[in-house]
């Protein structure tokens, strides 16, 4: 039978056509992946399946009955819970309390019992570990997540729509969330996983609809198909994974940090090497310091214990503009806020942070000419999808946003690039592009310090690796020295027994 049955749904944003006649089917008790690039209109569908959004046409069918959804009480009237990228918890409450919150019925202090014991019930039923006492604000990132299925479970989902919940998640986290959802398929839930990510697809479901450009263009049993085959359905043409080479010759230390305290809590002190040629990959999930160490790298933050040296000079009183003139090229985590201005054109952002630049200034005016050459050559190179370098910023994709103001950095020939989170968002072909990018960089003899919350685009592309953990390095080694499980390890706070090459 089918759980759900999604029929021609139509759902524009002004000119977007997020879901553009979308036909999805769901088996009861499957884990069905919905497997597609960023921006392509899967949370769309789900949040339409829930009840967030309202499709402009199309039907939807549960159970084989048409339903009407207009909200999320309908959506769990009918079985379905939906656990979202962001977690909807409230920190001081306790696991148990943001569980029942707001399902208590009738009187409080009765029922209160009644609901501890179905909760109690559901973590034994479905072999959750979790402490239903502890507060919320305690809680890894992993307990959140099961925190919010339970939520789910609770409020009598039968289907539950998981969108993109391996984002932050650590290797062994995401083993953890996979064996808990094959307990619930066991126990006869129907799961959808929304995902990007190719390996996840083939090791958890058991069927994955593809969808492009707000299109499905495959369905398939998954042990019918292949990552190959899903990568080329889900870009539209082939692709090729890009890997570093090993074994480039290193040249002497471009930037250092010599016992820099990142943040007050940190025990430790953090101590790295750059060196030209080389790329440093820094792994570890979200929010254990890469922003901070990606702030005062560049200058956005002070540095109160520790110094960061740059061709053997302190340089962590200098201002973001002086260190970029000594040849620092700066691709951040957050573009938006750090790297370019939406209602600025091409040519404008070329300026930003080079506004004093010899290149550019000459007698404080501006040569605008050089400015536009140098931006039109950029455009080329990368293969920039625009009318023309005087079209705002804010109007490109994400990718093509990228390419920009990796066209920029490069441009001024930078020795040392922090590269922060740079693809996240990106589609397929951009991601390729600013890989083999980062990797020409090196060969040219750059010194590059990648900071990535994904462990696959740090192994792919670093010669060396540091993982961050609470603000620390818990470990530091040559890549291929580690497994992925064991830089998990690292990433969950082991730390490694002798540690070296900095
Ligand atoms: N609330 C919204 N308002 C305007 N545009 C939106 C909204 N939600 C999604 N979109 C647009 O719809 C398209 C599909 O988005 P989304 O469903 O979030 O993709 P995915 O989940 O596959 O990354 C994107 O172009 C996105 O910018
Ligand atoms: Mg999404």
């Amino acid at each position: 039978m089918d759980a759900i049955r999604m029929t021609g749904i139509v759902k524009c944003f002004g000119p977007v056509r997020a879901n553009d006649g979308i036909n999805f089917t769901v088996k009861r008790q499957e884990i069905h992946c919905l497997l597609g690039e960023n921006g392509t209109g899967k949370s769309t569908l789900m949040n339409i399946l829930f009840g967030l959004y309202h499709p402009d046409s199309g039907e939807i069918y549960i159970n084989e009955k048409k339903a009407a959804i207009s909200n999320p009480n309908d959506a769990y009237a009918l079985g379905i819970g939906m656990v979202h990228q962001h977690f909807m918890l409230v920190n001081q409450l306790t696991v148990l309390e943001n569980i029942i919150l707001g399902k208590e019925s009738g009187g409080l202090f009765l029922d209160r019992k009644k609901s501890q014991e179905k909760v109690e019930e559901l973590v034994e039923r479905f072999g959750f570990k979790i402490d239903l006492h502890e507060k919320v604000v305690n809680l890894s990132v992993g307990m959140k997540q099961r925190v919010e299925i339970l939520k789910t479970l609770y409020r009598g989902a039968d289907i539950i729509i998981l969108d993109e919940p391996t984002a932050v998640l650590t290797p062994q986290e995401v083993e953890e969330l996979f064996k808990i959802l094959r307990h619930l398929k066991e126990s006869g839930k129907t799961i959808i996983f929304i995902t990007h990510k190719l390996n996840e697809t083939m090791a958890l479901s058991d069927r994955i609809t593809v969808i492009r450009k707000g299109k499905v263009v495959f369905e398939s049993n998954t042990c019918d198909t292949n990552e190959k085959e899903l990568a080329t359905q889900m870009v539209g043409r082939q692709v090729e994974s890009i890997i570093t080479e090993k074994g480039q010759k290193t040249g002497e230390v471009v930037l250092e940090l010599k016992n820099v305290r990142l943040h007050e809590r940190a025990g430790e002190t953090v101590s790295l090497k750059v060196r030209a040629g080389e790329i440093l990959g820094i792994a570890g999930v979200d929010g254990n310091g890469q922003q901070e160490l990606e702030e005062m790298i560049i200058g956005n933050r002070e540095v109160k214990e520790g110094t960061i040296l740059m061709n053997n000079a302190p340089i962590e009183h200098m201002s973001v503009k002086d260190r970029k003139a000594l040849g620092i090229g700066y691709i951040p985590s957050d573009r938006h806020k750090n790297a370019m201005v939406s209602s600025f054109s091409i040519t404008e952002n070329f300026l930003l942070g080079y506004q004093e630049a010899p290149e550019y200034c000459r007698n404080g005016f501006i040569d605008y000419k050089k400015l536009e050459q140098d931006a039109k050559k950029q455009v080329e190179v990368f293969e920039i999808k625009v009318a023309g370098v005087e079209q705002e910023i804010g109007q490109l994709s994400g990718g093509n946003q990228q390419k920009v103001i990796l066209g920029r950095e490069i441009s001024h020939d930078p020795r040392f690039m922090l590269v922060a989170q740079p693809v996240r968002g990106l589609d397929i072909g951009a991601i390729e592009r600013v890989h083999k990018t980062l990797l020409e960089l090196k060969r040219q003899g750059k010194a590059i310090l990648l900071i990535s919350a994904e462990l696959s685009e740090v192994m792919n592309l670093s010669d060396r690796i540091a993982v961050m953990y609470e603000g620390e390095v818990s470990a530091q080694f040559v890549n291929g020295e580690y497994t992925k499980e064991e830089i998990g390890l690292f990433m969950a706070g082991k730390k490694q027994e002798v540690k070296g090459n900095e």
